[in-house]
């Protein structure tokens, strides 16, 4: 073979490889950028705003009681104080239970029985047990004062809990002033008579945020292989 013919021979091996470059760097230019609608890894961890778990509660409103009082029902108060009986007793002068006499507990310094032994919880509360400390703490004596002895579930309904301080209102030497009724929304709050510091007070429980779950899945590292 002469080099004419060499020629020949490298030129078409030369422009087949060209035709297959070409070929190629096309192909990918076409079909390279395309992307996944939707990626195919997930990221642990990241929650949407909005979707966390709907567990927070708004802390109760105390009610007016001057006027609920007014309305309440002492008769299914004493009905609901049946509850109480297997740990309290209601009359006056009756020994403790398992937990104080109760008779004259309203308006009576928080942990105040001779002779009953408080829970550490109990007693570093201080303060008074006014309509409104009994109307958190019956809610929920656990969640209101952590630490108490009192194992009571609580009492979530509040007309039932409305009636049983009017009941134990009653169940006293001599019961409780009723504070004035508020004012209504209309009136000038300069004509408010007072009410109490505390009569519109929260309930204090705390809303709790979700705690954020922690980030510590890998990225898409080794998310890619199915
Ligand atoms: C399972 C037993 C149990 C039941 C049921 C129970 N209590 Fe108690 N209660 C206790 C104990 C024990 C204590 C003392 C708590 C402490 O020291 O932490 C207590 C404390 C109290 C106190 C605080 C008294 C004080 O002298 O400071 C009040 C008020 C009270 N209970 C009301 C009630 C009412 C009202 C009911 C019914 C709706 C009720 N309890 C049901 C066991 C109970």
């Amino acid at each position: 073979m002469d080099s004419f013919e060499w020629n020949k021979i490298i030129g078409a091996v030369l422009g087949s490889l060209i035709f297959i470059f070409v070929v190629k760097t096309i192909g990918e230019n076409i079909y390279e950028a395309e992307k996944p609608a939707k990626p195919g890894y997930v990221v642990e961890g990241v929650v949407e705003e909005g979707a966390g778990p709907a567990t927070a509660e708004k802390p109760e409103e105390a009610p007016d009681w001057g006027t609920v009082l007014a309305s309440a029902d002492a008769g299914a108060g004493k009905t609901v104080s049946g509850r109480c009986l297997q740990c309290h007793t209601l009359g006056k002068g009756e020994p403790n239970k398992i937990g104080p006499n109760i008779y004259g507990v309203v308006e009576r310094p928080r942990a105040s029985v001779d002779g009953f032994s408080y829970s550490s919880a109990m007693k570093s509360k201080g303060g008074t047990w006014s309509y409104d400390e009994l109307f958190k703490f019956l809610k929920s004596p656990g969640a209101y004062i952590n630490g108490t002895k009192m194992s009571f579930a609580g009492l979530r309904n509040a007309q039932d809990r409305i009636n049983l301080i009017a009941f134990l209102r009653t169940n006293a030497d001599s019961p409780a002033a009723i504070p004035a009724p508020a004012p209504k929304k209309e009136e000038a709050p300069a004509a408010a008579p007072p009410a109490g510091p505390d009569a519109k007070a929260p309930a204090g429980a705390a809303t709790e945020k979700p705690a954020a779950p922690a980030a510590d899945k890998p990225g898409p590292n080794g998310a890619e292989k199915k």
